[in-house]
């Protein structure tokens, strides 16, 4: 959707502001023994505490009320009775509706180590990975700017995935966002492709999603027919803000 008033914006950081908390806190929360199906009722809870609906319930009638991806699954992962690991690499996507508005947002983590809170017995070379996707994510935000062609987030992100030695998972992309958890001006690739000819309009709702991997960047369906897992089984990170597009920096509503 284009946001074009005040209300639009008012309302877009509403529902931007309780998937944020609901990100976070379900980061928080997730511990060693802790299975992802009791991840998923704690976001659940929290939803509904802020008068919000999951978007992909709502929208695709999803199997849970977050996703909750357990490495190599990258996307869409479904809560269950997966047991969490200490530093297990998995990831949250939290996206819901308010009022008519959606918002998307997802993080990668690794599950922390139960007896020393806050550490995490991360392997170098994930914290790595998930340090290269955040400055993907932040520079495809710098990168998002009206009056701009929109291949330039998608080339703000293979830049620095390539800089830092990554691959990007093509298949996977950001998306206009809104009044609809996926609609126009459609996907937003995280690579530039030369035919896309599509400019960056004032007020956009755009969900931005670059996909990070130490692999070849190729994903396989599950026979559960919604995990995405990477075809190598090579660890993969994904970090996502949904923004409204401006003259400058966007607005990140997802903060
Ligand atoms: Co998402
Ligand atoms: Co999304």
């Amino acid at each position: 959707m284009t946001a074009d008033t005040d209300q639009d914006i008012a309302a877009l950081k509403r529902i931007g502001r309780i998937c944020a908390h609901v990100l976070r806190h379900m980061m928080k929360a997730a511990r060693p023994g802790m299975t992802t199906g009791e991840l998923d009722d704690h976001g659940r809870e929290l939803l509904s505490a802020a008068g919000a609906r999951s978007a992909p319930e709502l929208a695709y009638d999803y199997p849970g009320a977050t996703c909750i991806s357990v490495c190599p699954v990258i996307a869409h992962g479904i809560p269950g009775d997966h047991v969490l690991e200490a530093g297990e690499l998995i990831h949250i996507d939290v996206s819901a509706e308010l009022e008519g508005y959606f918002a998307d947002t997802g993080a990668s983590m690794c599950v922390p180590d139960r007896n020393k809170a806050g550490t995490s017995p991360v392997a170098p070379e994930v914290r790595r990975m998930l340090e290269a996707t955040r400055a993907a994510l932040s520079k495809a935000l710098a990168a998002a700017q009206a009056g701009q062609p929109l291949n330039s987030i998608g080339r703000a992100v293979e830049l620095e995935a390539r800089r830092r030695g990554y691959n990007i998972i093509r298949e996977l992309t950001g998306h206009g966002i809104g009044h609809h958890l996926h609609e126009a001006p459609g996907e937003i690739w995280n690579f530039p492709d030369p035919r896309d000819r599509r400019v960056l309009q004032e007020g956009a709702v755009l969900a931005i999603e670059p996909f990070l991997t130490v692999g070849q960047g190729h994903i396989r369906e599950m026979g559960d027919g919604w995990s995405l897992r990477t075809a190598d089984n090579a660890p993969a990170a994904q970090f996502e803000h949904t923004i409204v597009v401006t003259r400058g920096h966007p607005i990140v509503l997802t903060l």
